[in-house]
């Protein structure tokens, strides 16, 4: 983390996990075991029926809402899609954007991530673009040049200005739900890297803003010593959000110097 420079972020991923009615009493424990002074923004990306639910039972102990997902598309006839609009309207403050479960489930491609995160920054949400590789690209040696590709492609078109709003999420594919992280060197060195690729397009100050966050089986254990690497600025967590005293416990392991 580098505070100086850039915001530190520890988010969840609920995936699709949990109800509405499920909110409250984990609002309540999360509550319970938070720090009382937080030292990073806490977000919470739900499914897109309970973003609403989030945003009013963050407010009290400042979480803020986000979504997993949103449309290319501003309107129209696009059964099942969630818009930037709406998302905006409900409150949603970020929005996760090229999840690699998205990427293989469901065919998004770079340009749709591209695209996706260009109609969050036109309603000020904040895009939390994933990207990462997969085992077979690591044993190959090609992570470095896949993750730059993968940055630059969801980037293209985006001024300096909407980079600021931009967060960054390295995910390798192969550290996520299976217990298997990345060691602390290993993230670092690809999140270093995609500041590299940031400096190179946008210069030295607006790549010493982004905030890049690890994620991949980031828990209550581990997370202290990934977040002491300098250019990991917090988490996109999935599972351990899903247990309010592992997250508060994340959240409290970004207070170090
Ligand atoms: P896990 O923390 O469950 O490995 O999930 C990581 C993730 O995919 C967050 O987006």
């Amino acid at each position: 983390m580098n505070r100086k420079y850039r915001k530190t972020i520890i988010a969840g991923n609920w995936k699709m996990n949990m109800t509405n009615s499920g909110i409250k009493p984990f609002m309540e424990e999360l509550k319970a075991n938070m720090p009382k002074a937080k030292q990073c923004d806490v977000v919470l990306c739900t499914p897109a029926v309970m973003i609403q639910t989030m945003v009013k039972a963050g407010k009290d102990c400042k979480v803020a809402a986000g979504g997993q997902d949103v449309s290319i598309y501003d309107k129209g006839a696009y059964t099942g899609e969630v818009s930037a609009t709406m998302l905006e309207d409900i409150g949603a403050k970020y929005c996760i954007v090229g999840h690699s479960e998205r990427r293989q489930y469901h065919g998004e491609t770079d340009m749709m991530v591209n695209a996706k995160a260009k109609k969050l920054l036109e309603k000020g949400i904040n895009p939390i673009i994933c990207v990462g590789e997969s085992l077979e690209q690591r044993e190959n040696d090609l992570t470095m040049e896949y993750v730059a590709y993968q940055v630059k492609a969801a980037l293209s078109g985006i001024d300096a200005t909407a980079l600021r709003h931009c967060v960054i999420a390295y995910e390798p594919i192969w550290a996520i739900g299976t217990g298997k992280t990345a060691t602390s060197e290993q993230a670092q060195e690809v999140c270093e890297e995609i500041r590299a690729v940031i400096r190179k397009i946008y210069g030295a100050r607006p790549a010493r803003a982004v905030s890049i966050l690890y994620g991949g089986s980031m828990n209550a254990k581990n997370a202290y010593e990934l977040l002491a690497q300098p250019d990991i600025d917090g988490g996109l967590i999935g599972g351990a959000s899903l247990k309010p005293a592992d997250f508060a416990t994340i959240v409290a392991a970004t207070a170090q110097d």
